[in-house]
């Protein structure tokens, strides 16, 4: 007999029929109600076991974690909480599961900090499974979105010569031995010797790449796993990360904002379309998770309400300078509650002054753009008529409350001898660059793009606060583990 999956078992429109469920027992009560669970879905099964017809050795075994294979009718359950039940005619030990030393038993309620630790085991509690379901819709919708759009995906390379961002945060990538490594004469890394005969990095963005895809195939994204060596030991911060990276030729920067808002809404509203359970389940754990916060720090709105608030409004635009004004005569600014107190133009915003404007003054995400050049990466288009002095890009960064940044993007410097200039200035190496170079020498033309941060937006739909919770096994300073 095939076995069917728990969540087609409860959305059965029949009943009295033989089936056979296979999951991990959640919890076994009064030696007869086994709570079944097989990831399919956040609800469990109720198993009713006959135990007087049961041997005690078996019923022994039926501990919170074991595997097992039950075969029995599905009747309409007479208990409250579940519609069907199974009644029990058959069970199997498939895994024991020795109650003594399995961590993850429901009475303790493990600490978030403890499940972290038990990276490989966490995701057989219920807010694990539903954040991870959830993760797994969202990626979906992210294809589903730009594949119905003619987006072509394209897989920009994890290994890499070059730093997207030039933020020198790079893990390197070499073959070259600790001891005896290879020296030039005057003493420096011989990277001629090395594996690919260069200093070579994982990637921290796919960006350059993809533009010179996108500079053929028109419109293009990427969706891969993205690096970065920061020493961010924050809860928006990891190691490894995933980032969406879509490219779009003839696009500029409000096209491209277009493009952020309308995706960002709907991959959210596709997962509300179908993870309905999850995220009721996950508002729940949020609004008990708020209970010991004080008052001042709860969220003003249910996890439902505020991702139904993001799909019916739009993101407000502001540009930085705007921001600045707003923030110089904000109440923390003048109070000095801000640790980075903003005196002029210029300043690079940090977290609190993006969360203030966000979750303070706007009420909702908002999309700042146009921010001083010195500021954002060499890529990014300056914009005309700017003051001497106060030059600034067509960038814009996307924020979310409770988040921060979610998106970073930018209209592309397509002009080749702006690029040129702005690469001099920096010193940046053109001839490593020559071939991204190449997209503005034949056929340059205006394009734009941003990234998502994929965590951050699993964050933002599960309503989890620490961006460790959302990604199976984070890597961040200090913790590699798995
Ligand atoms: O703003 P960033 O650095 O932009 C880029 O990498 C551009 N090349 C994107 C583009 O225009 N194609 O990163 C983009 C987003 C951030 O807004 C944030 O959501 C996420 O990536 N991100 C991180 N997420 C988790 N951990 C980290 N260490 C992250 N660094 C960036
Ligand atoms: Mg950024």
């Amino acid at each position: 007999m095939k076995h069917t999956k728990v969540k087609d078992l409860l959305n059965s429109t029949t009943t009295l029929q033989e089936v056979n469920a296979k999951g991990w027992v959640r919890t076994f009560r009064n030696n007869q109600f086994i709570a079944l669970n097989d990831g399919s879905t956040i609800n469990n099964i109720q198993c009713v076991v006959d135990f007087e017809n049961t041997p005690d050795e078996t019923l022994k075994r039926i501990t919170t974690g074991a595997a097992i294979s039950v075969i029995g009718t599905l009747i309409e359950s007479k208990g409250a909480g579940q519609k069907y039940e199974i009644q029990v005619n058959k069970l199997e030990i498939l895994g024991d599961s020795d109650a003594e030393k399995f961590p993850i038993q429901p009475k303790n309620k493990p600490s978030l900090d403890f499940l972290r630790e038990n990276a490989h085991l966490r995701v057989r509690t219920n807010m694990f499974g539903a954040i991870m379901r959830v993760r797994s819709v969202l990626s979906f919708a992210v294809h589903n979105y730009f594949q119905q759009k003619g987006f072509v995906y394209v897989n920009t390379p994890i290994i890499t010569g070059s730093d997207a961002e030039g933020a020198g945060e790079m893990f390197k990538v070499t073959a070259l031995p600790f001891d005896n490594t290879p020296r030039t004469e005057d003493g420096k890394v011989n990277y001629k010797e090395d594996f690919f005969e260069k200093e070579t990095n994982l990637t921290v963005s796919g960006q350059l790449e993809g533009e010179t895809y996108a500079m053929a195939l028109g419109q293009i994204y990427t969706f891969g796993p993205t690096f970065r060596a920061e020493n961010s030991n924050t809860s928006r911060h990891l190691a490894e990360f995933w980032m969406i990276e879509p490219e779009v030729a003839f696009n500029n920067l409000d096209d491209n904002m277009d493009l952020a808002e309308d995706f960002i809404q709907y991959v959210i509203k596709y997962a509300l379309d179908n993870c309905q359970d999850d995220l009721k389940f996950l508002e729940g754990r949020l609004l008990d998770e708020e209970k010991s916060k004080p008052q001042a720090e709860r969220s003003e709105m249910a996890l439902l309400e505020k991702l139904n608030f993001v799909l019916e409004n739009n993101f407000k635009r502001v540009s930085y300078t705007e921001a600045i004004d707003i923030l110089r005569d904000s109440t923390p600014n003048k109070k000095k509650k801000f640790q980075y107190i903003i005196n002029e133009w210029g300043a690079d915003l940090q977290s609190e002054h993006e969360r203030y404007l966000v979750e303070k003054h706007f009420k909702c995400p908002v999309i700042l753009f146009d921010y001083p050049a010195n500021i954002k990466a060499f890529y990014m288009r300056l914009n005309d008529n700017t003051e001497p002095g106060r030059e600034t890009v067509r960038a814009m960064d996307i924020l979310f409350p409770g988040i921060g940044e979610i998106v970073g993007g930018s209209e592309r410097e397509e002009r080749y001898d702006v690029l040129i200039e702005k690469m001099k200035a920096l010193e940046i190496d053109e001839e490593e660059l020559s071939w991204y170079l190449d997209t503005r020498r034949f056929g340059s033309a205006t394009h734009a793009g941003f990234g998502l941060g994929f965590e951050r937006l699993v964050l933002f739909v599960t309503g989890m606060t620490n961006i460790r919770d959302v990604i199976p096994f984070p890597r961040t300073p200090g913790n590699a583990e798995f």
